[in-house]
């Protein structure tokens, strides 16, 4: 017999549907102790979250999001809301001895994520941040190989996220789908939406990152808001480009824009030590790309791993080898990883103090291009 653990998700957009499809199919895939029961999704729109709920199969619904937390039927809660309000919620969470579950970024800055760290830690309650893309089984398996010394010394580590939805200078600002676009509401542009996945998954790789040189750019310098229906001056950061030093010596170069015409979600990875190189790309995302320098040297090249076979992280649950899976198995993977971690109390990363770094070298990022200077991560 496995035990519930009673979801309370806030939100139905983008993140409460890949989340709560997670939670549906864990089980049928994972052998976990705790299984997840959707027991009440939460929105301010009651029509909008009964129609969800009656689509993922939750049993209740909340419009108050402090009433969800108040319940002492829920056991976790899952912050699936725009960034301004996820300190409010977690910290609500935490002093209510709910395990949480909380979207990227962690927060709009570094205090208050740090704010959020004490908040768990002083309620001792299991904390996790969505910060899926270490769970795609190709990157899982870059983690191995590093891990395992492959690639020997690293020297460089450079990351894309490039994307294109939002070059047209008649798109709005702000409200409910374009709240990415008001810093009021994200804490910033690409930086904290894009870049946060390329530096959570840089960190993991490649360890710390001790300092950075920026530069951001606005390339459309007012839009009409939603919520005032006045054209005002647009407060994100279109596009980002940084280098960093990594602590271990490494150079990092990382980029990224919503204005890269033709691309939708080009997140690349690449890194390059004295052994080997490895590169990934979400476009393609089961394969991962591995250079050997210590091949004989009549073979050696550049090889595509099929990350598909029983032997390759987390594919051994799926199907055969050979069949690929997809976007929506990396918030699978995290879910069976999370309940894993509730049975033998090990966190599985990364907990808010592992995402309270992201969040610092965003701060980092954002300070040196307004600063022009090299910036320390506080
Ligand atoms: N891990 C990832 O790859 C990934 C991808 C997309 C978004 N995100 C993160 O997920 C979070 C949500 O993004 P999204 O794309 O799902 O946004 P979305 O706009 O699709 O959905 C936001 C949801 O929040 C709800 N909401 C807003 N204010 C609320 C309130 N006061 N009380 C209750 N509900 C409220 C809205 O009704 C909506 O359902 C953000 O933090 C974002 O950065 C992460």
């Amino acid at each position: 017999m496995t035990k519930p653990l009673n979801i309370g998700m806030i939100g139905y957009g983008f993140m409460g549907r890949a989340h709560s499809n997670a939670y549906n199919r864990v089980s049928d895939f994972f052998d976990t102790e705790y299984t997840p029961v959707l027991k009440a999704a939460c929105a301010r729109n009651a029509e909008n979250v009964q129609a969800f709920a009656d689509n993922w199969g939750y049993e209740s619904i909340e419009t108050d999001w402090r009433k969800l937390i108040a319940r002492d039927d829920i056991d976790a809660i899952d912050i699936c809301v725009p960034n301004n309000l996820h300190k409010e919620m977690a910290i609500a969470c935490a002093e209510a001895g709910k395990i949480i579950l909380c979207e990227k970024p962690l927060a709009m800055n570094s205090e208050e994520g740090e704010e959020m760290c004490q908040a768990v830690e002083k309620a001792g309650v299991a904390n996790i941040v969505w910060y899926n893309y270490r769970r795609i089984p190709a990157v899982t398996l870059a983690k191995q190989l590093i891990e395992e010394g492959k690639l020997g010394r690293i020297f460089h580590y450079r990351a894309n996220f490039l994307q294109d939805w939002t070059i047209s200078d008649d798109l709005p600002q702000g409200g409910a789908a374009l709240w990415r676009l008001d810093a009021a509401a994200a804490g910033s542009g690409v930086t904290g939406d894009l870049l946060a996945h390329c530096i959570d998954t840089a960190i993991w790789l490649n360890g710390g990152v001790s300092n950075v040189s920026a530069m951001t750019e606005t390339f459309i310098k007012e839009r009409k808001h939603n919520l005032t229906g006045k054209v005002e001056p647009v407060t994100i950061d279109d596009a980002c480009a940084f280098l960093c030093h990594f602590s271990n010596g490494s150079l990092g170069l990382f980029e990224s824009t919503r204005y890269a015409r033709g691309h939708k979600a080009l997140y690349t990875l690449e890194i390059n030590g004295e052994h080997g190189s490895l590169k990934w790309d979400l476009h393609d995302l089961h394969r991962l790309d591995y250079f050997d320098h210590r091949d004989e040297g009549r073979v050696r090249g550049w090889r595509s791993i099929h990350v598909t076979d029983g032997d390759h992280p987390y594919m051994d649950k799926w199907w055969v080898p050979g069949l690929q899976i997809g976007y929506e198995h990396s918030f699978v993977h995290q879910v069976a990883d999370f309940l894993e971690s509730l049975s033998t109390g090990k966190p599985a990363g990364p907990t808010f103090r592992d995402a309270l770094e992201t969040q610092r070298i965003c701060d980092a990022v954002l300070a040196s291009a307004e600063s022009g200077q090299w910036t320390d991560v506080g």
